[in-house]
This record gives structure tokens, C-alpha cells and sequence, in this order.
């Protein structure tokens, strides 16, 4: 891996009055940060130099294992949309402190690769280190530049994000989401992605720093309605797609820094036991923007509605006008493809969650019961 040195600047507060909003508000330049100089216009693809793994050895990678813990887990769940849509590998997603004690079957072509901010997490340096006894070749997606993870794995990328202070992961969630892109992006154009879909995808990836300033546009309307739910008895997440992942983060999110229980799930999965949860005192946050399934999503916050339970949702301006229509309220990000989708929605909900935090007074930065980086078992 090539080591970045941190700029002392990244690591101060200036104005803002926590590391948190900070470090959600570093998101156009930490996404720019994680793509500078990793695009191929020419070759419609993306180039990671850190992975030290030739064309060939990447061409025959046949199954992709991703691990790591919290929301890195979560962006792992997002590179599994990502890498099966795109290059067409099955992968599949483990929590690292699960798979370090797993007996799972892979094979000489299946690739390890771990996720990080810290790169010190003990469940996912445990996880890397038996992925390497069994011979496997082990890569990280990395932030902490000379990181036990950085430095013990076999390859991988920095996200350059900077040092994130904040105990609610941020920037790095969006980062790494940027970063499984790149890679979904070079293995798609080793294998069937065609060039004018390699030249979406870049698109798509350049457009983000500009559409998230957008976002942050949106910070004091989103203030206004997380003040109205702040002292909600719990809140249901749901996505579909690239988007059950953007639930289940923005969940997290939601339960570590305000200590509201949250739950995030795929949208269908409402009806299968926690339409039993919904009621006027649990609202229900609906990741739906104007794509493929957002007929489905739109039924299911019918179901919702039909039992009192209050709806917000994250759409694009596609679904703006009829979601306003059966939700309370609507927030608006700007239309993406799919694969981008999870980076945009997921930063109004994490000023959504940060906002009920700060309603309920609590400490945002340093959440009761929680370390920045977990390195005990
Ligand atoms: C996220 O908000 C959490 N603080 C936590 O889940 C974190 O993502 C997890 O502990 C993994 O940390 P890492 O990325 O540094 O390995």
C-alpha cells in the first residue's frame, strides 16, 4: 500500500460544533479524495494499484468473500449489489468476528477482502489473519494510513478520507462505498461490463461531490424534521435493493449516537413479522428513491400508513410528488444510478440521525458504551 500522510487541518472542528457534522459535511471532498486519479476514461474502468494482483490473477477470481464489522459490514452489503451487478462475481458478505471462527469452503480463486476504517479492528484483523493461514490472499479496503490491517494485508486502497473523530462512522461508510465501486467497476471491465456502461459508471461517480454539496443543502430542513420525531419510542428503517443497506447503516446510526432503538430491513420484509411494530409512536423512514422498485416501496408504505404509523422518506425527484402525497414528510436528494444511490441517500439520514441526537441532548461524538476503534475481542 502507498501511505498518505493526514493534513493536521482534517483532524479540526473549525466552526462546527462536533466532529460528526464535520465529518458528514467532509463528504464531497472525502468522495473526491477516494477517486482522484483512480479513473480510466480511456479504458472505461478504474485502477487500484494497491490490490498487487495482475490482470490475470484478478481476471480469475471466480467468488469474492467481503468482511468486516459495523458499518463497514454495511458497505460491505452494498459492494455485494455492487460486484454482482456489475463484474457478475458472486460475493457474499461475512461479519468479520463470525467468519474468523467459521469453517467456510472457499477455493484458490475465491477472493478475500476486508474492510476497515481504523484498520484496527480486532474482529476483522482476526478474520484477515485466518484468511491467511488458509493461504488466501487477503486484501484491504483501509482509512488508517499504517493500520495493522494496512500494513498485514496482501494489498488493498486507502480511502483518503482523513481522520474520522466522530464514534458514528460517516465519511468513511460513504468512502468505502465509493471504493467497492471502483472495484466493481475494474472487475466488471475485465469480464463482460461494456465500455459505455464503464463510462456510466465513472459518470455517475464524478457527479457525486456536486450532488452531495446538493444534500447539504438540505441540512436545516432535515433538523426540522428530525426535531419533530426526536422523541419517537423507536424507528423502522427500510430499502430495497442497493438500498436495504443504506437501512440498516442509517439504523445504526440512528440507535448509536441517539440510544432510539432502530431497526433496518428490507422493505418487503415488513409483512413477514414487523408490521406488528408499527404504530403512531414509531415512525418508519422509507429509502425510496424514483428506480426500479419504487412501485414496491410505495405499496409498502401504504401498509404502513393504513396501520397510523408516520412515514418519512428519502426519494429523488422522480417519486417527489406522489410520495408527498402518503408520507409526512419527504426528503429530496438529487436522481443517481443505482449503484451510487446508497452515497446519497444514506448522508440526509446521517444528518437525520445526528440532528435526534442533538434534540435528545446526548453526546454525539463520544456515544455512552462505545470506542472509536474496537481492538478487544
Ligand atoms: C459505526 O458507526 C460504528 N462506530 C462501528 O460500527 C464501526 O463501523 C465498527 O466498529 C468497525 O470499525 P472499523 O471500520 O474501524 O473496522
Amino acid at each position: 500500500m502507498k501511505e498518505v500522510e493526514y493534513d493536521a487541518e482534517d483532524a479540526e472542528l473549525g466552526d462546527f460544533p462536533h466532529y460528526m457534522l464535520k465529518e458528514i459535511y467532509d463528504q464531497p471532498e472525502t468522495i473526491e479524495n477516494a477517486i482522484r486519479g483512480r479513473l480510466s476514461f480511456d479504458e472505461a474502468t478504474a485502477k487500484l494499484g494497491g490490490l498487487n494482483m495482475t490482470p490475470q490473477e484478478l481476471r480469475a477470481v471466480d467468488r469474492i468473500i467481503l468482511a468486516g464489522c459495523g458499518t463497514a459490514s454495511h458497505a460491505a452489503m452494498v459492494g455485494e449489489y455492487l460486484l454482482e451487478s456489475l463484474a457478475r462475481i458472486p460475493t457474499e458478505v461475512e461479519i468479520a468476528s463470525e467468519l474468523r471462527y467459521r469453517n467456510l469452503p472457499t477455493s484458490t480463486n475465491t477472493l478475500l477482502f476486508v474492510i476497515s476504517q481504523s484498520g484496527e479492528t480486532i474482529d476483522t484483523l482476526g478474520a484477515m489473519r485466518e484468511g491467511q493461514r488458509k493461504g488466501h490472499r487477503v486484501l484491504a479496503i483501509t482509512n488508517g494510513v499504517g493500520s495493522t490491517i494496512s500494513r498485514e494485508s496482501d494489498g488493498g486502497s486507502y480511502m483518503h478520507a482523513g481522520p474520522e473523530i466522530g464514534v458514528a462512522a460517516t465519511k468513511s461508510f460513504t468512502s468505502q462505498c465509493a471504493m467497492l465501486t471502483l472495484l466493481a467497476l475494474l472487475l466488471g471491465r475485465m469480464h463482460h461490463l461494456p465500455v459505455s456502461e464503464g463510462i456510466r459508471v465513472i459518470n455517475g461517480l464524478r457527479a457525486l461531490p456536486d450532488k452531495i454539496r446538493e444534500i447539504l443543502k438540505l441540512d436545516a430542513e432535515i433538523k426540522v424534521i428530525a426535531e419533530k420525531y426526536a422523541h419517537a419510542k423507536g424507528m423502522l428503517f427500510f430499502g430495497r435493493q442497493f438500498n436495504y443497506p443504506t437501512a440498516v447503516e442509517a439504523a445504526l446510526k440512528m440507535k448509536e449516537i441517539s440510544y432510539i432503538f432502530a431497526s433496518g430491513h428490507p422493505s418487503a420484509e415488513l409483512k413477514h413479522g414487523i408490521i406488528a411494530l408499527v404504530n403512531e409512536d414509531v415512525p418508519s423512514v422509507f429509502i425510496a428513491p424514483h428506480d426500479t422498485v419504487f412501485v414496491k416501496n410505495v405499496s409498502t408504505i401504504e401498509e404502513v400508513r393504513a396501520r397510523s404509523g408516520p412515514v418519512i422518506a428519502v426519494t429523488t425527484p422522480g417519486g417527489e410528488e406522489q410520495l408527498r402525497t402518503i408520507c409526512d414528510d419527504v426528503i429530496v436528494v438529487p436522481e443517481s444510478a443505482e449503484w451510487v444511490s446508497p452515497i446519497l441517500c444514506s448522508i440526509p439520514l446521517q444528518l437525520f440521525s445526528y440532528h435526534v441526537a442533538c434534540a435528545l441532548g446526548c453526546d454525539v461524538d463520544k456515544p455512552r458504551n462505545l470506542a472509536k476503534s474496537v481492538t478487544v475481542e
